[in-house]
Formats: C-alpha cells, structure tokens, sequence
C-alpha cells in the first residue's frame, strides 16, 4: 500500500492515524513506514537480479538501529563513512564483512576498528590515505581490503552540495591519475587491491548521467581486475526520489500503481541501462543507495505554534525547524507540507518557519499550502532520509522522537532527548 495516505481526510502511515501516534509521543516526531523500506529495497534488488550485485545501504541516510535491523533482515549490506556508523551497523546485528567504509576524512581510531572488525573494503579516496590504511593494516599485522574512490569528472546534474564526481569536488582520486595510483599502492605489502568505487552525486532524476560515469569507469574496472584481481565495483548511490508529490491523493492506491509512477528514476530504468554495461565485467557490482530507500519512507510531524500576519507575508511557526529537518536550508530542498487532518481544502501563501535565531530557519516560503491554524500538526513529506540524521541540538532543542509503524503496529525506535539527555556529557 502507498505507505502516506488520506483515509476519511485523515492522514495515515500504512493503517494506522497519524494523529493517534502525535496523541501519544507528541511533535516533533518522525515516522516511519517499515513497509516503504522493504519494498524500495526489494524493487531494487530484485531489478538487479541478472547482475552479481549487492545493496549496499547507506548508512548516513538514516542509521536508526530498528531502521538497520530491518534491512539486515532483507539481506542488505551497508555503506559506512564513520566508525560510529560501521559500530551502529555492528550493534543491530550486521555482518562487517558486508560493509564498505567510505568517507575522505577517516582517522587511524577509525580504520583500525574497521580492520579488526573484518570489514570488507575502505574505500581509499587518497594517496595518503592508502599509505596510512597499509601502515596501520602493517602495525596489526594484516592485509587490509580497500578499493580506491574514483572521481570520473561527470556533472551528475544535481544540486552543486551533493554533486560530488566533478574534479573540483573533493572525492576520490581523478581519474586520469588512477591507474598510477593502483600500481603504487599495490607495491605496498599490507594492502589488498580488492576493488573500485565511485559515486557521483546524490538525488540524480535521469538516468543520462550515471550511464556516462559507467561508461567511463567500466573499461578501468576491467583493467583493474586482469592487473590486480580486484573482486568488485562499486557504482554508489544517488538515486533520485520524488519530492514534490509524495503523497497519494487517495486512499485506494497502492505503492505498485501510483508511488512508482511518480517515481523520476524507477528500479527498472535504472538496472535496464546499467546492466548491459556492467554484466561482462564479471565482477561483484555494489550499490549504495540510501535515499531511494529512505527518503519517501518517513515524514516528520511539527504543530503549528503560531500565525503571524505582518505587511508583507503570513508565518506559520512550527515546533520543528532546521534543526530537525535542514534540507530546504542547505540544499533549497523541496519537502511538500500537509495537514494531519484534512479540514478544508483551502490554500494559501506562507512561509512555515521554526523557532530557531537564524533567518535561514524555514521550511518552505512563499508557497502555497492548504490552510492550518495553532494548534494543527502538518507533516513534512519524505523526510525519512537526511532528516533525522542530520539533525542538532541548535538552540538546545531536544532531538525528537522516532516511531516505526508496519501494518497496524507502531513502535517507537528512538526515545525523545530530554533536557538532562542535553547536558549529560557536561560537566559544572
Ligand atoms: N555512497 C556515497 C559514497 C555517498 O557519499 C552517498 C551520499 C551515498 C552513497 C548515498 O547517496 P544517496 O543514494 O542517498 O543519494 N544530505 C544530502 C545528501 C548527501 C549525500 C551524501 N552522500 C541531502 O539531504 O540531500
């Protein structure tokens, strides 16, 4: 069933009332929809079955244990750019040796726990960093897995913040240097050369450009497997999600029908153009998909706390803000907003903005909107990947709470802060 819909102008999560999980843990709460994560995943994973693959989540969309528990469950294998991330995956049950560790900044406390831990490549973006990763993989006295990060210089089309395989960007290792830079590395004794990453860019709505990057790096996979046996290529993540209408306008429709049309890049477009180019390789292709997973599987619920009325706009104040949701702030990010309860089918223009000191703090302005008041809860629509996770306490406001519901069922997976939980790690 498409997981966010109206039932009787009530807004609902699989089958069960918004309002009935707000009336019990209060706002700001995110929500979501198990069943949104296990079909997305499995409409991936299922579209790749003609190619040796593996779904690699990524972790950074949203590591909530429950959220990780549960694609453990499905299969799923995880892309980690942090220790804390590859000891979350570890904490809900994860197998390291299905992990992949990304990252340009990782320190020695970080890739030694990785290494002790089995994981199964760090994915190097640096010369030094291979250095250092042989040197530390030396002092314990093993060989570490790594695949390097090569950045193609394609544009991935996409907002300039999360576009990251352009050669000004700073991942990965250009490409025009890297058949050097394999050759070095595997003149280091600590090292093994187990395979090739790259990833260009995050929330891509066409095809066009991952097919450009794939057909750029495919030859240089190739090549790496007959010089140093590499065992897989990575393509990474980036697939695009629908923002602008997230949400089914009735409550007949079903994920099959409606939700996969809005998709803009579908699993089956994707995996119809990549897989003629990858199948030959003959090597373990990973993804690491996190938003396509993620994204539309979770909403964030905030109460309108005030109506402001000056000359030149309408305010909405809600209780959530940048801090919770930081998206439209630092990537012009487009989150629909609507009501919990349906009262009249009214717009209006406004701005909805939160209550932090900073003029940036806003989730949407100058767009039109269905009419609420104080004291309605409005949810932000896929809010489910990059929200909570990027989430601060700005302003000393508690992180919010987190429900998982499935079916009937909800649960909450993450208890809201409290203010000692705020300054427990202070001291006077
Ligand atoms: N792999 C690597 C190496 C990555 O850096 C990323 C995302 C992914 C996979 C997953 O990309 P996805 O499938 O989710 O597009 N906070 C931003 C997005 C930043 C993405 C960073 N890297 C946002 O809210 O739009």
């Amino acid at each position: 069933m498409h997981s966010f819909h109206y039932n009787n102008g009530s807004l609902h999560c699989e089958n069960v009332p918004v309002s009935e999980i707000v009336s019990q843990n209060g706002t700001p709460l995110f929500v979501y929809s198990a069943q949104t994560f296990r079909e997305r995943f499995k409409a991936l994973d299922s579209a790749l079955a003609d190619l040796n693959h593996e779904v690699a989540y990524a972790v950074k969309a949203n590591s909530n244990q429950s959220i990780l528990k549960l694609l453990i469950e499905l299969g799923s294998g995880f892309d980690v750019v942090s220790g804390g991330e590859l000891y979350r995956v570890i904490k809900a049950g994860g197998d390291p040796s299905k992990c992949t560790f990304a990252g340009v900044g990782k320190t020695k406390e970080e890739i030694t726990f990785a290494l002790e831990n089995g994981i199964y490549s760090i994915n190097a973006e640096s010369e030094e960093e291979a250095v250092f990763i042989n040197q530390i993989a030396s002092e314990l006295n093993l060989k570490a897995p790594i695949a390097f990060r090569v950045n193609p210089n394609v544009d991935a089309k996409t907002h300039k913040y999360i576009s990251t395989g352009k050669s000004e960007n700073k991942f990965g290792i250009d490409f025009d240097r890297i058949d050097e830079v394999y050759q070095k590395a595997s003149q280091l004794e600590n090292l093994e050369l187990r395979g090739l990453q790259m990833h260009i860019g995050s929330q891509l709505t066409s095809v066009t450009p991952f097919i450009e990057a794939v057909e750029k790096v495919a030859p240089l996979a190739a090549r790496l497997k007959e010089q140093y046996g590499i065992e897989f290529f990575s393509i990474g993540g980036g697939i695009g999600i629908e923002y602008q209408d997230a949400l089914a306008s009735g409550s007949e429709s079903w994920w099959t029908d409606s939700e996969k049309t809005n998709l803009p890049l579908t699993p089956e477009r994707y995996a119809e153009s990549l897989i003629p180019l990858l199948k030959d390789l003959d090597l373990k292709i990973l993804i690491e998909p996190g938003r396509f997973i993620a994204g539309n599987a979770g909403i964030l619920l905030t109460k309108c706390l005030y109506e402001k009325r000056g000359t030149s706009k309408i305010f909405k104040i809600v209780d959530s803000g940048m801090h919770q949701l930081i998206r439209p702030a630092l990537y012009e990010g487009y989150h629909q907003i609507v009501p919990v309860t349906e009262s009249s089918h009214e717009t209006e223009v406004v701005d909805v903005v939160g209550p932090i000191c900073e003029s940036g703090d806003f989730f949407c302005q100058n767009r039109e909107i269905p009419v609420f008041s104080s004291g309605d809860i409005v949810a932000l629509m896929s809010a489910g990947a990059y929200g909570m996770t990027m989430a601060s306490t700005y302003n000393t406001h508690p992180l919010p709470a987190e429900v998982l519901v499935d079916d009937t069922n909800f649960k909450i997976i993450r208890k809201r802060q409290s203010y000692d939980d705020l300054i427990s790690h202070e001291d006077l």
